[in-house]
């Protein structure tokens, strides 16, 4: 049995990791920071202090590392930078020397972000990265120092992730949309901002398996659509029953955000399929099983 790490298992990608390796038989310690999920397995760490990621990893021995821990509030890392950096670019600097040392494979977690998103067209994992942000730029260091560690750790990129949070319940894209619009209440969404979004059980599932094959270097593992934000939340609407009438669509530049956002960040997926020999998860697939799984617990579902 394959002994698996995840730091950041708290997370929202994080806690669909931990039951997606156990369904798949596989022995998975996980870390928060300061959520401790009540799964078992789970082992305080912060990637900030060398000290503790050596701790963790002597601790659990794991054959691979997936790192899923970030700053990940993109606005707040352009308000913070020095935490961003400390967190998503030293942290992850911290994890991918202690896996070096220890020789264990490490899966550094990414963003589409790291792209300018001016191309027009899905990207592919061999373009040329353009962080717009704080965050991105830090996100793309911590994929630097993954790469550069070791030639057999991997990135992969994920877009927009959403899934039930069993653990914090803490907000993503498509649930906001979902109890928002079962509120009643009215919402905006930006029709000028193209992603790939990307439903955590998959997401986990993927990238365990491609961890644990022999792929190295970038790979792209979000889901395969290109859908604006306001295309998002129709199809959420018409998946859960919603009024969809409530969703109003903006541009980007009526309602600026702090950090800058890449116009169209979709990602290509080709490398990810025909590793994995499936197709990835769709907008209306990962909305459909969200919807039947919404009361089941965590190891249900996906
Ligand atoms: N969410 C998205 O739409 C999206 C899009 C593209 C890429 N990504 C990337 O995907 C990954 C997972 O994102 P997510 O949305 O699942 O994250 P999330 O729900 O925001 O969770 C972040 C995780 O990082 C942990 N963490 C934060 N600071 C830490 C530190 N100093 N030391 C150790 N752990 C720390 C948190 O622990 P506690 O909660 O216990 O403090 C939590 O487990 C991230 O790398 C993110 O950059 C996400």
């Amino acid at each position: 049995m394959h002994r698996v790490m995840v730091v950041g298992a708290s997370g929202l990608l994080g806690q669909h990791m931990m039951s997606a390796g156990t369904e798949m038989g596989l022995a998975m310690t996980g870390t928060y920071k300061t959520v401790n999920g009540e799964i078992s397995g789970m082992v305080q760490m912060d990637i900030t202090d060398p000290g503790s990621v050596s701790r963790g990893l002597e601790a659990a021995c794991p054959e691979l590392v997936v790192l899923a821990a970030a700053m990940t509030n993109v606005d707040q890392c352009e308000r913070e930078p020095d935490e961003a950096y400390k967190v998503n670019m030293e942290g992850s600097f911290n994890v991918a020397s202690e896996c070096r040392s220890s020789g264990v494979k490490l899966v550094y977690i990414s963003t589409d972000y790291v792209f300018n998103g001016l191309k027009g067209a899905r990207y592919h994992e061999f373009e040329s990265a353009d962080p717009l942000s704080v965050y991105a730029m830090s996100k793309l260091e911590g994929e630097r120092v993954t790469l550069d560690a070791s030639r057999n750790n991997l990135v992969c990129r994920v877009s927009v992730v959403y899934g039930w949070d069993r653990l914090n319940r803490k907000s993503n894209f498509v649930t906001w949309i979902v109890d928002s619009l079962r509120k009643g209440q009215d919402i905006r969404l930006y029709d000028d901002q193209f992603v790939s979004p990307t439903y955590a059980p998959s997401a986990a599932r993927d990238i365990l398996e491609l961890g644990l094959g022999k792929l190295k270097g970038i790979c792209h593992t979000s889901g395969p659509d290109c859908l604006s934000r306001y295309d998002i939340g129709n199809m959420a609407a018409e998946v859960f029953g919603l009024d969809a009438s409530l969703i109003k669509a903006v541009r980007t530049a009526e309602m600026p955000l702090l950090a800058k956002r890449p116009a169209r960040s979709c990602l290509g997926v080709d490398l990810a399929e025909s590793e994995l020999g499936r197709s990835m998860t769709s907008l209306r697939q990962g909305l459909e099983m969200m919807r039947d799984s919404e009361n089941s617990s965590l190891v249900d579902e996906g």
